[in-house]
């Protein structure tokens, strides 16, 4: 893709899936990669296999709810590779006992909003005046499906990952001429090591069955499309929510 080399990028939640693939593939374009994540010992691994096969990579401790964490891995991309010209913002959590809307514990709310809201915001307020110290760049930001599918079976997860749709306009509204473009990537099922623990074949089967494609995603899918919004080829795409799910819902 037209315009990575050399360009400078944070893969927040970096340490392994949708966020690993997008490190290894940026890397891969040639653009120099700082990985957060809340597991460092899974960021520092993905970093070292990347320089191992001659890419340029460096990974770091990241709690994406912390202002001052944030802070420091835009700090980390500036003064290891001299600047900053995009931020992936992929990291997501806070799932455990997000049930439907009348059981779910306001607390389960709260965890969510800081990890899949809060983590956001703060990316981009870390990143955005490097950003445009640079004439521009891109966020792309990770949602899911199930923040414009409808899901009966939980209420947190998809109420505060819809809201990053909002961020993302915002940005793309405000900094538009200062050459900023931000876009939201709804991944659909991807067979990443975080799904995978809670899916039995059964389930597999059945999401097979009901998306208009022959396989389910692959973190790589997701991967080339982020890379795609970084590059220079995505450079006319800005405040968009792109589906990506092998047709698993088919949105305007
Ligand atoms: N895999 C799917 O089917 C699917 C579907 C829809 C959306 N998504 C979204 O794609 C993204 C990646 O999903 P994945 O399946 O690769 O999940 P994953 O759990 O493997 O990756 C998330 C990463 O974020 C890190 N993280 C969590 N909280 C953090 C914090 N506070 N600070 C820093 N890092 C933190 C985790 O340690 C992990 O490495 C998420 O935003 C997820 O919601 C995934």
């Amino acid at each position: 893709m037209k315009g990575l080399k050399g360009k400078v990028g944070i893969v927040a939640g970096g340490g392994r899936g949708i966020g690993a693939a997008t490190a290894r593939r940026l890397a891969a374009e040639g653009a120099h990669v700082v990985i957060g994540d809340l597991q460092g010992d899974w960021a520092r691994e993905v970093a070292e296999d990347i320089r191992s096969t001659g890419g340029i990579a460096t990974g770091i401790d990241l709690d994406g709810t912390s202002a001052e964490s944030q802070a420091a891995i835009v700090a980390c991309a500036v003064e290891t590779y001299g600047g900053l010209d995009f931020y992936h913002s992929n990291l997501a959590g806070g799932t455990n006992g997000d049930v439907d809307i009348l059981d779910c514990p306001v607390e389960v709310l709260d965890a969510s909003f800081a990890i899949n809201t809060k983590s956001h915001f703060l990316a981009s307020q870390a990143a955005l005046p490097k950003i445009i110290e640079r004439g521009g760049g891109a966020m792309i930001y990770t949602s899911s499906g199930a923040a414009a599918g409808g899901a009966a079976w939980q209420v947190a997860y998809p109420m505060t990952k819809n809201a990053i749709h909002a961020l993302a306009r915002h940005v793309a509204s405000r900094f538009g001429k200062q050459g900023v473009r931000a876009n939201v990537i709804c991944p659909g099922l991807v067979l990443t090591e975080a799904v995978k623990q809670y899916l039995t074949d059964e389930y597999v089967e059945r999401g097979l069955k009901g998306i208009p494609h022959t396989r389910l995603g692959q973190p790589e899918d997701i991967a080339a499309a982020v890379t795609f919004l970084a590059s220079d080829d995505g450079a006319w795409v800005n405040g968009q929510v792109w589906h990506v799910n092998g047709g698993a819902q088919m949105r305007d």
